[in-house]
């Protein structure tokens, strides 16, 4: 017979390795796709988005791209994020952030008390660009208006920007990541007015790790920003 003390180290173990996750036979779900009782309008015009992209001609991405990837989290949620372009696991998946990149981002969004259930996210190309490379500025400027609608139809308050591509392809061209992260910035798009925040993306910080430190600023900004905006 376990002990009392024994039995509750070892639920919060199975807890802590996610048990029902590994030992479950049913198929992974992680990403469980929910509607979070959204708008008829708004779910008509993510669909329609999503339709033109899809129907979008002369790409060379869609060539070699296994899925569209679109968004992941919730539609209602008024802070977006915005990242470069799926890779490998995310056009597996036709989702963003499942990969290496995605554990660290849920981790940072974990330490502000934030998670997929509570942030709406998407990428600036919605198709892998082959070995991962950037997407070119003629494949930015292609899905530039695809990425505006977007924001404008999500309306968030909060807009966050991970890395340099994302900046560059919403903010412009001849600023550097270094000056302009960690500040925050009104912009509109469309008939969308938010609060912008540009920060690292979370592969540069697996490449350069003491940049932590700064995401860290600018996440307790996001913190902050969503008190202060009762979000
Ligand atoms: N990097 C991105 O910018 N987006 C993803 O979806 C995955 C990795």
């Amino acid at each position: 017979m376990l002990k009392k003390n024994s039995s509750i180290k070892l639920i919060k173990y199975y807890n802590f390795i996610n048990y029902n996750l590994i030992y479950n036979n049913k198929s992974i779900n992680r990403y469980k796709k929910d509607n979070y009782g959204l708008s008829e309008d708004k779910t008509k015009n993510l669909e329609s988005l999503k339709k033109s992209i899809i129907n979008l001609k002369n790409c060379n991405l869609k060539k070699t791209a296994k899925n569209v990837v679109f968004c992941d989290g919730n539609p209602k949620s008024r802070i977006m994020l915005i990242g470069e372009a799926p890779g490998a696991n995310e056009d597996e998946e036709g989702l963003p952030f499942v990969g290496r990149a995605g554990i660290l981002l849920d981790k940072m969004l974990a330490s502000i008390s934030l998670d997929r259930k509570k942030v709406y996210i998407s990428n600036i190309v919605n198709y892998r660009p082959p070995e991962n490379r950037r997407p070119t500025d003629e494949e930015i400027k292609r899905y530039l208006p695809f990425i505006t609608k977007h924001i404008e139809i999500i309306n968030p308050k909060i807009l966050v920007l991970l890395g340099s591509t994302a900046m560059n392809a919403l903010i412009g061209k001849d600023i550097v990541i270094s000056k302009m992260r960690g500040k925050w910035i009104e912009k509109k798009f469309g008939n969308c007015k938010t609060f912008v925040l540009i920060t690292f993306h979370p592969a540069f910080l697996m490449r350069q790790p003491a940049q932590k430190k700064l995401s860290w600023i600018d996440l307790k900004m996001i913190r902050d920003k969503k008190s202060k905006l009762n979000i």
